[in-house]
């Protein structure tokens, strides 16, 4: 099996980055998470916003908030078999799935230089000729639109909110659960309407509904497609 490339994308909460991580360690590949870098860039300007003494970080100019996550050294980097995304020198995780972050990142993500910058950085990224497993929403379609296999994945508004709440270790009930599915649903509408790079799957994107699928039985499927793709 050669190198390559394989694009997930997908809705908010459909297991897009753990089915990347464990796709990504079976073929021995880096996994790549694009959506930690724009949380990243979402967080710095939170930052800079608290520093500035305004509300919204929409409001500062992004090329300086882009220049202050250079200074600070965001970069996805190699860590352990994988790549973490680092902030301050140091993996970023909690900090970049804060609440404040979830809800500014789709405004964040939608300005064109912050897709441009975290654009060149993945490709960058890829160049360096290790295999790659790539999860966002735009990469099938726009970063990678020749990568040699492109999955869709998709699973029902309560399935997705179900997962994000056990991952939270929060109650499952009814109304939580109601709560969860319209904060998903927004956020999906505002990442599939948006003029750039709108969340949209490949036309040669296989679609993989993951309602119904246990975790391993849907990364096993991915591998299998990305050995087929991937075969010499
Ligand atoms: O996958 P995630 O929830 O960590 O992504 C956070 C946000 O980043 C998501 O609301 C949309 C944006 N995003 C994007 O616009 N394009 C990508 N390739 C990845 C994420």
């Amino acid at each position: 099996m050669r190198q390559g490339i394989i694009a997930i994308d997908g809705p908010a909460a459909s297991g897009k980055s753990s089915t990347a991580r464990a796709v990504a360690e079976a073929l021995g590949f880096g996994h790549l998470d694009s959506g930690a870098l724009y949380r990243a860039i979402t967080h710095v300007a939170l930052d800079e916003a608290a520093r500035a003494g305004v509300e919204n970080p929409l409001a500062l100019p992004l090329d300086a908030v882009l220049r202050s996550a250079e200074d600070r050294g965001l970069m996805l980097q190699p860590d352990g078999a994988g790549f973490a995304c680092y902030l301050d020198g140091a993996p970023a995780d909690a900090e970049l799935r804060t609440a404040a972050v979830t809800s500014h990142v789709s405004a964040v993500s939608a300005v064109p230089v912050v897709r441009e910058w975290v654009n060149a950085k993945l490709r960058e990224l890829a160049r360096a000729g290790v295999g790659v497993v790539v999860d966002g929403r735009d990469i099938g379609t726009v970063v990678f639109p020749d990568a040699d296999l492109k999955v869709f994945l998709t699973a029902t508004p309560e399935a997705r909110a179900r997962r994000r709440l056990e991952q939270r270790g929060a109650v499952v009930d009814p109304g939580e659960l109601a709560l969860e599915a319209e904060r998903l649903a927004l956020r999906d509408r505002a990442d599939a309407s948006r003029a750039v790079a709108p969340l949209r799957r490949a036309h040669d994107a296989v679609e993989v509904d993951t309602t119904s699928l246990s975790f391993s039985g849907q990364v096993e499927r991915i591998v299998i497609a990305a050995r087929r793709a991937l075969a010499d």
